[in-house]
């Protein structure tokens, strides 16, 4: 498997303000080994860990810095600055744990942007084990060109007809898709090529059992501590594929 069969979505975003360093400690804190975690780039192309575009629309990092993250309703957890790509690199080196890096931008050319600048940052950390998916293929054809050892996965909101030349073109381990409409057979066609599927986001453990019965790799979970001790979900160390950089 590329991944574990949990994965903390924004970290364990459902407590915690989400895409936060203090996600990241509390996704780990709660046994996930694995996290997922947007990334964006500040006006001044600061690669940050952030899921919503029109926030930080114009602004620098230095505008960005004071800016608070709310933790969801009703969570005892305070809000929490936004982090760089660097700040949460280095975060789950200490925690050992894997990172799913999702390149957030879709509008043109933006994706690939992203993706080199990430690149960047990633070269200078520490090596972690590292997945990178993305909605805007044209980034993640730029990873295949400039980092082709790090592991690729295809994200869709509904499997696209035309995913095996997708898969094919971009050269991707997995196929990550929405929980609200996936059908069996897509898990059955994509595990019959020899790939990995990771659905997002789920947060039910009925749900969950019926995506193990249908051959589901793993999930992406707001709230990985409802999985983290199932004996079918156990988030054990697995190794990705690649080296990472
Ligand atoms: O990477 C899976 C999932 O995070 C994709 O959707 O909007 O939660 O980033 P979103
Ligand atoms: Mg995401």
């Amino acid at each position: 498997m590329l991944m574990t069969a949990v994965i903390a979505h924004r970290g364990a975003s459902g407590v915690a303000p989400e895409n936060t360093l203090r996600a990241i400690a509390l996704a780990a804190e709660q046994g996930a080994v694995w996290v997922e975690l947007d990334v964006m780039l500040t006006a001044d192309e600061l690669p940050i860990i952030f899921h919503d575009t029109a926030v930080i629309k114009d602004k620098t990092w230095q505008q960005l810095q004071s800016f608070q993250v709310p933790a969801p309703v009703g969570s005892p957890e305070l809000s929490a600055p936004i982090a760089t790509l660097q700040e949460a690199v280095n975060l789950i080196h200490q925690l050992s744990m894997g990172l799913n890096l999702e390149i957030k931008p879709t509008t043109a050319g933006l994706g690939e942007l992203t993706l080199q600048r990430s690149l960047e940052v990633l070269q200078t950390c520490p090596a972690i084990h590292l997945v990178i998916s993305s909605f805007d293929f044209n980034a993640l054809q730029a990873a295949k060109a400039l980092a082709p050892n790090i592991p690729r996965a295809l994200l869709y909101k509904k499997l696209a007809t035309n995913w095996r030349d997708a898969v094919r073109e971009y050269a991707v381990r997995s196929v990550h898709l929405a929980e609200a409409t996936l059908l069996q057979e897509d898990v059955a066609q994509i595990r019959a090529l020899g790939l990995d599927v990771y659905i997002y986001t789920v947060n039910d453990l009925v749900i969950n059992k019926r995506l193990v019965s249908w051959g589901v790799n793993g999930i992406f979970s707001d709230f990985p501590v409802l999985f983290t001790h199932l004996p079918e979900t156990n988030s054990r160390r697995v190794s990705a594929y690649g080296e990472p950089i």
